[in-house]
């Protein structure tokens, strides 16, 4: 029962060079430490845990010191049902808004971190619901827009690929690598103003419309499975929430110079769905909108994965109102949304009863933090969504690669670790 023996928490920057969270949880024997991740302004759900204090990241800091650390010092670390329970108490509110999700799930994550470290156990395993471990297909965002990007980017926030087919993970992430090289140089060709710039996620920046961005996805795809005999889904993460005018009642798609009702929005996504045989489609109404969702869900959750990011923001209560509606048949997990890992494997569980399959991600403004890569292979989740290039999206994919030789090793009896 290794006790927790100090929590420090200090402020460090994330990707973007925005200031963060970044909290060291020591127990005996073990150490955690997690820096948390940031969504975009414009693009973070509006249902989701603030992420610190109302009164900002050093007041955060404070509650950590003066609130926080006093109750959980001395606890066990592997208690991870009461230190989440704790967290919550301390807050006080339904959704974290007094202390904030980056404060709780940052705490959470690394107290689980530290446990593990204690006992001498890689994340992944100590998080397992049981013996069986399987890994992500990576779902790699490769031309981006929105609330991402800047300038006459596509509309849509993310154009991604996931691989149908590699044999292994790191075929995948190196076959996802290939196709952002690839569409990189498409780009080049297509856009004579294209300079190479890439958005908060290393997604490509262009001045395309969002068909023109699936055209050359689509082109580059149809090519590597050519040269690989690998095998793609297209997928599109709209962020409708940044697209709707609440008060026009209308998706404004202002690189494209053209807006759409809701009505119109269906029959567009559908259009997309059946013209680039998507395989994935997130967010494709705005986070009020459960019933466009349905509608979309009936039409094509048999071939495509209808994703809810906003519309559920890894709540339990959001994502069980969406399940009785039928509103998708896969939703979103991030631990940031919903503060604490135990309120995250709520929500996962949830879903896998109903059918919804569950796909961890990372957030627009990120950290050297893998947890997400240990949480896909210990719960066993079909997807992982991290990006394809920089070092913070490439430190989960590297994870789980590193995983990988681990579990083969342990399976072969060679690895010490395990
Ligand atoms: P965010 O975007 O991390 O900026 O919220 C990611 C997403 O919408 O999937
Ligand atoms: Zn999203």
């Amino acid at each position: 029962m290794p006790a927790i023996k100090n929590i420090l928490a200090r402020k460090v920057f994330d990707s973007r060079g925005v200031e963060t969270l970044e909290v060291d949880v020591i127990t005996e024997n073990g150490f955690g430490r997690v820096a948390a991740p940031f969504g975009a302004a414009g693009s973070r759900g509006k249902f989701e845990a603030p992420a610190y204090s109302p009164e900002g990241l050093s007041k955060s800091i404070e509650i950590i010191e003066t609130e926080i650390k006093p109750k959980l010092l001395g606890l066990p670390s592997t208690d991870q049902g009461r230190i989440d329970s704790i967290l919550r108490e301390i807050d006080g509110t339904n959704n974290f808004e007094r202390i904030g999700g980056n404060t709780s799930s940052s705490i959470s994550l690394a107290v689980a971190k530290a446990a593990a470290s204690a006992l001498k156990m890689p994340l992944y395993k100590y998080l397992a619901l049981n013996n069986d471990f399987t890994y992500p297909y990576p779902l790699g965002n490769m031309i981006g827009g929105g609330a991402h990007s800047m300038g006459s980017a596509p509309d849509m926030q993310e154009h991604l690929v996931v691989t149908i087919g590699a044999r292994n993970i790191e075929e995948a992430v190196a076959t996802n690598i290939k196709v952002h090289e690839k569409i990189g140089k498409a780009l080049e060709v297509k856009d004579l103003s294209f300079a190479g710039g890439m958005d908060d996620e290393r997604a490509w920046v262009a001045n395309l419309t969002d068909v023109e961005a699936l055209d050359i996805v689509y082109d580059v795809c149809q090519k590597v499975t050519e040269e690989t005999g690998i095998g793609f889904g297209i997928g599109l993460d709209l962020a409708a929430d940044r697209l709707w005018n609440s008060k026009t009642k209308e998706y404004e798609y202002q690189r494209e110079g053209r807006s759409r009702t809701a009505q119109e929005q269906i029959g567009f996504v559908s259009s997309l769905i059946e013209k680039y045989n998507l395989f994935y489609v997130e967010d494709a109404f705005h986070s009020d909108d459960y019933l466009s969702f349905a509608v979309l869900n009936k039409k094509y959750g048999k071939r495509c994965f209808i994703c809810a990011d906003d519309l559920f923001a890894s709540n339990p209560e959001r994502t069980k109102r969406g399940i009785k509606l039928n509103s998708a048949n896969a939703m979103i997990i991030k631990p940031n949304q919903v503060g604490t890992l135990t309120g995250t494997l709520e929500t996962f569980k949830i879903a896998q009863e109903n059918g919804v399959k569950v796909i961890v991600s990372h957030r627009s403004g990120e950290t050297y933090d893998s947890s997400i890569a240990h949480i896909a292979v210990g719960w066993q989740l079909p997807m992982i969504k991290t990006g394809v290039l920089g070092g913070e999206r490439l430190a989960k994919l590297n994870e789980l690669l590193r995983i990988h030789e681990d579990y083969r090793m342990a399976a072969l009896g060679l690895y010490p670790r395990s």
